[in-house]
């Protein structure tokens, strides 16, 4: 018995899934096909950090939120925050490849949804486009007119490349958590090119915050409830509501 269950929602279903494997995804979508015939909302909240972190030495640093948040703290953390090749690849596929290929395994269900479907992509301020540090990569990002899914699906080869190639920070790439402000900062492109070509839906990216869960080592200060604010916002929007924007928890903010 799920802790939802316990907590009233007895009518709650769950699925496995894995957002990295075709097959699971497949299933998850025939599951909702037969079940249902439709979606209405999709929450693509899974996320994964692309780092291996010294949880001990992090916490010894003691660093206080705003360091952390504004970037200020990028070259403390250098010596207990290490990219490798395995945990980046891990997370683009994740955070960025993953949300792709369940997105387009269920667009043909949201499209039947009666109340307009909703879509919701959790990202995070390491993906807004002033911490990127290459220019070029900034405006082309921010050109959503030419945006496409095979030019961002390039950008994230290239940085995997320059990440094999030990070239991250001369092709200027972010140094603090690189793979994960990557697939962040193209999750959130993704979603201005699937919003542009579904404009019956409500399709919008999120900052949840920075909220106490594992994904931060437990160095998050909001609770649980305060950073699923935006998300049920943004899943709950009315029909005609804002589409292809990022917001900061409720608020709407710059990419
Ligand atoms: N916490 C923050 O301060 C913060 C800030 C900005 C953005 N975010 C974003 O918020 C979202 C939720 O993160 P969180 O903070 O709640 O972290 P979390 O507690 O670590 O949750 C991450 C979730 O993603 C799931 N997941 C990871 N890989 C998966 C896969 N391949 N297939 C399916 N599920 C997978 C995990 O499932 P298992 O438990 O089964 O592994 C876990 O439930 C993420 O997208 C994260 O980037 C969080």
């Amino acid at each position: 018995m799920s802790l939802l269950h316990e907590h009233g929602f007895p009518n709650v279903l769950f699925h496995q899934l894995d957002v990295q494997d075709l097959q699971s995804i497949e299933g998850l979508a025939n599951f909702i096909q037969t079940r249902f015939g439709k979606l209405d909302i999709l929450v693509n909240n899974a996320g994964a950090s692309g780092v291996v972190v010294d949880e001990e030495g992090l916490r010894a640093l003691n660093i206080d939120p705003a360091s952390w948040l504004s970037g200020k703290a990028t070259d403390m953390v250098q010596g207990v925050i290490k990219t490798t090749y395995e945990k980046a690849k891990e997370c683009l596929d994740t955070n960025y490849y993953g949300v792709k290929n369940l997105t387009r395994a269920l667009l043909p269900l949201l499209q039947r949804s009666t109340s307009g479907g909703r879509i919701v992509n959790v990202s995070s301020i390491r993906g807004e486009l002033w911490r990127i540090p290459d220019e070029e990569l900034r405006k082309e990002l921010a050109d959503v007119e030419n945006l496409s899914e095979e030019k961002i699906d390039g950008f994230v080869e290239k940085f995997l490349d320059d990440l094999r190639n030990d070239e991250l920070e001369v092709k200027g790439w972010s140094k603090m958590l690189p793979a994960y402000s990557v697939s962040k900062a193209m999750l959130n492109a993704y979603t201005r090119v699937v919003a542009k070509t579904h404009l019956n839906m409500c399709i919008n990216c999120v900052h949840p915050g920075y909220v106490d869960t594992d994904l931060n080592w437990h160095t998050g200060t909001m609770t649980l409830e305060e950073g699923a604010q935006g998300s049920v916002m943004l899943a709950l929007l009315p029909q005609g509501g804002p589409t292809g924007c990022y917001f900061d928890r409720t608020q709407v903010a710059q990419f």
